[in-house]
């Protein structure tokens, strides 16, 4: 009986490996393909490790969430500083400027929308991040009117400067009431996600 067993096994085991060799045996023409197969796993992977090297590079060298929007914020202040310093002669120059403030503008708003008011609605402030939505649409309106203005229009200066003042206020909220909130509300480990969560985010913008 127990022999019986046996070869009935073996004879099982035997024809399943015959039909596996049937249905996956690729012949000799496989050898390039998985060679290339595994060059290109290997490749992503490469790919995928020096992404992570340079995510975490950045996080070390630009601190945490916080610090980094901040850091967004002071550039693009300054930005904006340096348009109203322009006058209407210097086309050129408000045109670079503005196109500079645009890129910035976009990088962070989508780290904003796409992770942090996410983020702020998960920790009940709904209101907040709503509010801050809004603005941001606001901010894009004026953008949006100035890349339509010819660059020595007397409206340009007046437009940079209604930027100016929603883009303080609004900035303000930010640093002073809403960010530093949520960054007490989460512990070490979710800021730190949060943290990886925005370098991801400005990285497929930058
Ligand atoms: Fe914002
Ligand atoms: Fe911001």
């Amino acid at each position: 009986m127990a022999t019986r067993t046996q070869s009935k096994s073996q004879s099982k085991s035997s024809s399943r490996s015959q039909d596996s060799k049937s249905a996956f045996s690729w012949g000799d023409s496989a050898g390039p393909l998985i060679g290339a197969a595994i060059a290109g796993a290997a490749m992503g992977f490469a790919a995928h490790i020096s992404r992570k090297a340079i995510i975490q590079g950045m996080e070390a060298s630009a601190g945490d969430w916080f610090d980094m929007l901040r850091k967004d914020h002071d550039e693009i202040q300054k930005n904006v500083e340096q348009m109203l310093a322009t006058d209407e002669s210097q086309t050129w120059k408000r045109s670079m400027l503005l196109m500079k403030l645009a890129h910035k503008l976009d990088k962070h708003a989508y780290e904003e929308e796409n992770v942090v008011y996410p983020a702020l609605r998960d920790d009940n402030d709904t209101i907040e991040a709503d509010q801050l939505d809004t603005e941001h649409g606001h901010v894009k309106t004026l953008i949006f009117d100035l890349k339509q203005m010819d660059s020595d229009s007397p409206l340009w200066l007046e437009t940079v400067r209604k930027l100016r003042d929603s883009l303080d206020e609004h900035i303000r909220m930010e640093e002073e009431r809403v960010f530093p909130k949520l960054k007490q509300d989460l512990d070490e480990e979710q800021n730190a996600t949060l943290t990886t969560m925005v370098n991801k985010a400005g990285f497929m913008m930058a």
